[in-house]
């Protein structure tokens, strides 16, 4: 038998180098979006003074480069000032989806600044103190420390704004939040806005030129072909349609050259770029699938027995069902009537009215938006 691993280092006759595609890949330059970084430059420059700068908030929706920005900034910030003598300056970056409390945001700082405070066992005044302990000038150096709190909406919603509000009241630390909602604000309360020194930055979405112009930027260093341009305008058109979300492009494009790579090809195709986005829209909905709770996956395992057997699914007959397989662990039909409301928004399920003729009102038709094997596979997994 062959061994498993033949061929597969095999050059590749699209890519020169997929990890530029890569999400954690930092691009030396950003069409579009100098204005924001400038921005961004021109709040921090009092750092160039030796004065902490202002707090920053950051808006926009998902995929129009709001890390990315940032990131970009922080780079520039840190070599510019690399050799400042009288400050030291820190910027550290903190994603609210991975430290998700007041309490792990302190502690994961203050190891970042180089303290050696515990995950656990501490309370949360000890950690404070600490930290706090940076500021106060007895270390020989001033410190100045810019905190980045990138998807704050999680921390606000999760653990209210104390970390904002621990962090605002010390002198030489200034917080850039970087948020998806521009109303985020209304997770505030009163006591933290009046210290937030506030400057707001917008990120529109990206429309389909923009878009172009950023995709062929990533083009010429990561593929080896080169790529038509109806390709990549047709690629740029589905992602500005779609939000205006510059990770979904390019997204889209890398999935696209795996499909031509797969094939043997020597370039993407329009062909390609539409077999990514099926492939792309089908993983999603399996990873919603995997991870709905229990009592939605339980709701979706009655739409799909009832489709099996070819009958028209009113919600009556669902709730029937699902009933039934629950084993006496079921919610209300008004419950049941809401997840059938979330499934619908989230593609699974489409609802349909029904006239049933002069007088007898209108019914609600349930139909199942995926494949019964592919709803299978991802609800019953093992
Ligand atoms: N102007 C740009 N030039 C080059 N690449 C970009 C640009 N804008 C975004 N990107 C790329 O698009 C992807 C998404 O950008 P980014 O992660 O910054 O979006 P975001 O606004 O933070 O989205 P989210 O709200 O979902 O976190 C990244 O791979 C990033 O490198
Ligand atoms: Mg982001």
């Amino acid at each position: 038998m062959e061994n498993i691993f033949k061929d597969m280092d095999k050059e590749s006759a699209i890519f020169a180098d997929k990890s530029f595609l890569d999400h954690r890949f930092l691009p030396k330059s950003l069409p579009h979006r100098s204005g924001q970084i400038g921005s961004i430059a021109r709040y921090w420059s009092e750092i160039l003074k030796n004065k902490s700068p202002s707090d920053v908030t950051v808006y926009g929706k998902t995929g129009t480069g709001k890390t990315v920005a940032v990131k970009f900034a922080r780079q520039q910030l840190l070599e510019y000032t690399k050799d400042n003598k009288d400050v030291l300056l820190r910027i550290e970056y903190i994603r609210c989806t991975d430290y998700n409390t007041e309490y792990q945001i302190i502690v994961r700082l203050c190891q970042q600044l180089g303290l050696d405070v515990p995950w656990r066992g501490w309370t949360k005044a000890e950690v404070l103190n600490s930290f706090r302990s940076l500021f106060n000038g007895k270390i020989q150096k001033k410190i100045i420390l810019i905190v980045i709190l990138d998807e704050i909406d999680i921390l606000l919603q999760k653990n209210g704004d104390g970390v904002l509000y621990t962090l605002t009241r010390i002198e030489n630390v200034s917080v850039l939040s970087i948020s998806n909602y521009i109303d985020f604000k209304r997770f505030i309360t009163p006591r933290v806005m009046s210290s937030l020194r506030d400057k707001e930055i917008v990120f529109p979405p990206y429309n389909a030129r923009q878009i172009e112009d950023i995709l062929n930027e990533r083009i010429k260093i990561s593929f080896k072909t080169s790529i038509d341009d109806e390709v990549i305008k047709l690629c740029a058109a589905l992602a500005a349609k779609d939000e205006g979300d510059a990770r979904y492009a390019l997204d889209l494009l890398r999935t696209a050259g795996e499909i031509a790579d797969e094939n043997n090809s020597l370039t993407v195709t329009e062909e390609n770029i539409r077999q990514a986005k099926e492939k792309i829209e089908h993983d999603i909905t399996a990873d919603i699938i995997l991870t709905l709770p229990s009592q939605q996956q339980r709701v979706l395992e009655s739409i799909l027995h009832l489709t099996k057997l070819n009958e028209e699914i009113t919600s009556g007959k669902l709730y029937e069902v699902y009933k039934k397989i629950s084993n006496g662990d079921y919610l209300t039909y008004r419950r049941v009537f809401d997840i059938i409301n979330q499934l619908e928004l989230l593609g699974i399920i489409s609802t349909n009215k029904i006239s049933r003729g002069r007088g007898k009102g209108v019914t609600n038709l349930i139909l199942l938006q995926c494949d019964t094997s592919f709803l299978e596979n991802n609800l019953f997994p093992f």
